[in-house]
């Protein structure tokens, strides 16, 4: 590995790290993803633990709290605290909840949600904030079924100080019929398509991130047809094959997880097929990426 990405990697290593007094945060690795203990998501979290849980997401991107009886609402509650939900387009057709999307393998699935990598929404103009998956069934099998999640801040940091000044100031056109791609969508669906910045700035911490995702973007808006291919085809390729970007979380059932769709990417891997796995998602509404 190059000096400036080693560099990279140590400054996040040795970021300090928040005290915590109300919840207990065992990181799952020093650059991504931590499992908080001691909370009890069933009930409305008093102020202080509720920073606490704050000051943890925003050092870590993605929390993981395990052994929680939630019923949809609890879910909701908590993850009102962090701002609005997003409404699930045609959840309610079937008469669902239209805050929750359901996400359901089984045997009679040909494909799941979420197996490229990405972060939830960015083809809208307000992409979301985070989301919160409570998973209730995995593989009956006993394993499979993680979901990997990857860090962009540290995907920036690690790129060369040229290809980091070709790319600030860019802009990447995020479309939301990309992952449709083989299947034919509802023809009542409105399919989303924005421009966003491709290095961003995280809106609470300020840090830089890259902020193109191989889920939703299509192009860089500056850049040659070919030469926009073979750059974001290069930074896919970086969130792919770096394993020290990411975390993996292994889920058990009444797990909930917390990511920051702002500055995290993840990848739902399905790798359990014929078994199933069950799970209910919230999101976050966030607001339009700054460069
Ligand atoms: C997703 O939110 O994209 C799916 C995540 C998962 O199923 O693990």
């Amino acid at each position: 590995m190059e000096p400036f990405a080693l560099e990279a990697i140590e400054r996040i290593a040795a970021a300090a790290r928040p005290s915590y007094e109300t919840i207990a945060v065992a990181p799952l690795t020093p650059i991504i993803g931590a499992e908080v203990a001691g909370v009890d998501l069933s009930r409305p979290l008093a102020q202080q633990q509720l920073d606490e849980v704050r000051r943890a997401f925003l050092a870590h991107h993605v929390l993981v709290f395990r052994d929680q009886v939630l019923t949809p609402e609890d879910h909701k509650r908590f993850a009102r605290c962090f701002g609005p939900l997003r409404r699930v387009p045609l959840a309610d057709v079937d008469g669902g909840d239209p805050e929750i999307l359901e996400l359901k393998a089984s045997k009679a699935s040909r494909f799941v949600a979420g197996e490229a990598w990405h972060a939830d929404g960015t083809a809208d103009a307000e992409p979301s904030l985070g989301s919160l998956l409570y998973v209730t069934q995995t593989p009956e099998i006993g394993s499979g079924g993680d979901t990997l999640f990857a860090n962009m801040h540290l995907a920036y940091d690690m790129l060369s100080p040229p290809m980091k000044q070709l790319l600030d100031g860019m802009t990447a056109v995020h479309d939301g019929l990309i992952p449709w791609q083989g299947h034919v969508p509802p023809p009542e669906l409105t399919i989303p398509k924005n421009e966003h910045p491709v290095v961003a700035r995280h809106p609470e911490t300020g840090r830089k991130l890259l902020f193109v995702n191989s889920g939703f973007t299509s192009h860089i808006v500056q850049l040659a047809r070919a030469e926009s291919r073979a750059v974001l085809d290069m930074l896919f390729r970086l969130v792919e094959s770096e394993p020290i970007l990411t975390c993996r979380v292994r889920w058990q059932p009444n797990t909930l997880v917390f990511w920051d769709n702002r500055c995290v990417q993840h990848h739902a891997v399905w790798d359990y097929y014929p078994f199933a796995r069950y799970g209910q998602r919230v999101t976050v509404n966030g607001g339009r990426p700054a460069a």
